[in-house]
């Protein structure tokens, strides 16, 4: 293959401009690694080395490539040495100044049709290249840690940027054999932006004492088949990463309410309590392993209890069967007997709500999430409001246990875990496409190679009803008073025609 750049420079060769050197080099393209600390560059050579010869080792790269591939890798000492680079990329610490100025030695060194990309994952592509004399060939080139393994590349043109340089930068990511995706230059772009709904929704779900970060993890690998939970996932990430993400993304919207970050984190971070690497974050770790607390198996109760079930519950006819399935002895009366269990199934409101407005005796009140379909989720999940009797609780949970089915049972909330954080997560989603941000198409590829979703986040709304989670979104509003849950207009409008939200605009 003809390389898309016969030359690519990489300024600051840690973590990120390492593995773009290695995915540049693979293209075919020569490349120069420079890093203003003494002996930077030469290790991360020596690393790319190593890794090719492993590469080889397996397999997966013939000998003679390997031998091509370090005879076309290089360290320089100087940025003068990058004159003959037809594009450079930065990767260098994650400051203004410092890529400000960069950039401005970079190009009294190359020539003015020399492509320039910055790495940058927080700052402003725009910013960046502010005082370039020649910004229309710079633009943003977001690449994902590790690099070879993660699939996807932002392509982030700056408003002074020219369509020439995306297009040359997408090509070269293809050459890469990632999938380049377009976004315009806002706070987080595509994918950072996406991940903000499913931590911090998880957080302050944990911060209002309604579950344990270990059922939230459960819950949502269970119902909606993340591979791993909000909680395992900042642990591996680190908090003291995925926060001071969640802040500047906070900030840089002048505290749109959808990103606000947890007080919760913070506190971790301050007490050194970030993740895996730390020994400990929200989980244990021994020996590198998470230690797991085993989970509760369900109560045995000795009389089942009828059940009755609201007429409002959502999904009231799979609830019914699923209770004939589960062998519970059903009411059909216009209201529950003196005896029976009282089941509710709400979108967005939380049980206590319900039991008032529907007149029902809230101590033996017990809700069920419906917004998931039984058949395909691994759990169910109950809510319990502040009056539900133990009796009560323990019949609802041994009863949806009959099956195998696993079980958790939480506090009241306005929606469940999975209705909120899902709700959170299309939400966002629907205001990036509100805000044209990108393309619903690039949306969801980004998310789901960037974040691995197990599905993008419209095609989740979808999943769910775009209008159960408007409806979520409209009753959670009510239930905390919350801006944080005010739908995105582009979500609103869909849901109340019932559009499917991956419909192409005209
Ligand atoms: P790192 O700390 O591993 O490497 C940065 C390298 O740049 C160091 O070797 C340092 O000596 C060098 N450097 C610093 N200032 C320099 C300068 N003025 N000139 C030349 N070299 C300089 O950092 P990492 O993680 O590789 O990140 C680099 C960039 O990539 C940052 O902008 C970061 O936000 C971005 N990024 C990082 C991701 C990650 O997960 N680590 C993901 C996506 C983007």
């Amino acid at each position: 293959m003809t390389p898309q750049f016969n030359t690519t420079g990489i300024i600051g060769t840690g973590a990120m401009g390492r593995g773009i050197a290695q995915m540049a080099a693979q293209t075919g393209s020569h490349v120069c690694l420079f890093d203003s600390q003494p002996g930077a560059s030469a290790k991360a050579l020596e690393a790319l080395c190593a890794q090719w010869d492993k590469l080889v080792e397996k397999g997966r790269l013939a000998p003679e490539q390997a031998a091509a591939l370090k005879l076309h890798t290089r360290c320089v000492g100087s940025l003068d040495e990058l004159a003959a680079c037809d594009l450079v990329i930065e990767a260098i610490v994650e400051r203004l100044d410092a890529k400000t100025e960069l950039f401005m030695a970079l190009e009294k060194v190359v020539g003015p049709e020399v492509a320039l990309a910055t790495n940058t994952s927080s700052l402003s592509v725009t910013a960046i290249g502010a005082l370039l004399q020649h910004p229309g060939r710079f633009a943003g080139m977001h690449f994902f840690n590790p690099v070879p393994l993660m699939k996807v590349v932002e392509i982030i043109p700056g408003l002074r940027t020219g369509a020439a340089v995306c297009g040359a930068l997408s090509a070269f990511a293809r050459q890469m054999g990632h999938t380049p995706v377009r976004a315009s230059d806002t706070p987080g772009f595509i994918v950072n932006h996406a991940g903000r709904g499913y931590g911090t929704e998880a957080l302050r779900i944990v911060s209002e004492g309604v579950a344990d970060f270990a059922t939230i993890d459960r819950i949502l690998r269970d119902q909606v088949g993340f591979k791993l939970g909000p909680f395992e996932l900042m642990d591996l990430t680190g908090l003291d990463v995925s926060h001071p993400v969640m802040e500047s993304i906070y900030r840089q919207y002048y505290e749109e309410p959808r990103y606000r970050p947890s007080a919760l984190a913070a506190q971790r971070v301050a007490g050194g309590l970030v993740g895996r690497k730390a020994g400990e974050g929200f989980y244990r770790y021994t020996d590198g392993a998470a230690v797991f607390v085993p989970e509760a198996s369900a109560p045995e109760v000795a009389a089942m209890p009828p059940v009755w079930v609201s007429p409002r519950a959502a999904r009231r006819a799979e609830l019914l069967q699923l209770l004939k399935t589960l062998g519970a002895s059903i009411e059909t009366g216009a209201s529950p007997s003196p005896l029976a269990l009282t089941l509710v199934a709400p979108l967005g409101f939380d049980i206590t709500t319900v039991a008032v407005v529907e007149r029902l005796d809230p101590a033996r009140t017990v809700g069920i999430d419906m917004l998931v379909d039984d058949a395909t989720t691994r759990r169910r999940v109950l809510a319990t409001n502040p009056a539900t009797r133990v009796d009560m609780r323990q019949a609802a949970h041994a009863l949806m246990a009959r099956d195998g089915k696993r079980v958790s049972v939480i506090r009241d909330s306005g929606g469940f875990v999975t209705q909120r954080v899902v709700a959170a997560i299309v939400n966002i989603a629907s205001d990036i496409c509100q805000q044209g941000i990108c393309s619903p198409t690039d949306l969801e590829t980004a998310v789901k190679l960037g974040l691995g979703y197990p599905m993008g986040p419209l095609e989740m709304g979808n999943c769910y009803g775009p209008t159960n989670v408007l409806e979520v979104l409209f009753n959670m509003q009510t239930v905390y008073g919350d801006p944080r849950y005010r739908p995105s207009p582009w979500l609103r409008r869909r849901g109340a025609i019932g559009l499917s939200l991956l419909h192409e605009e005209e």
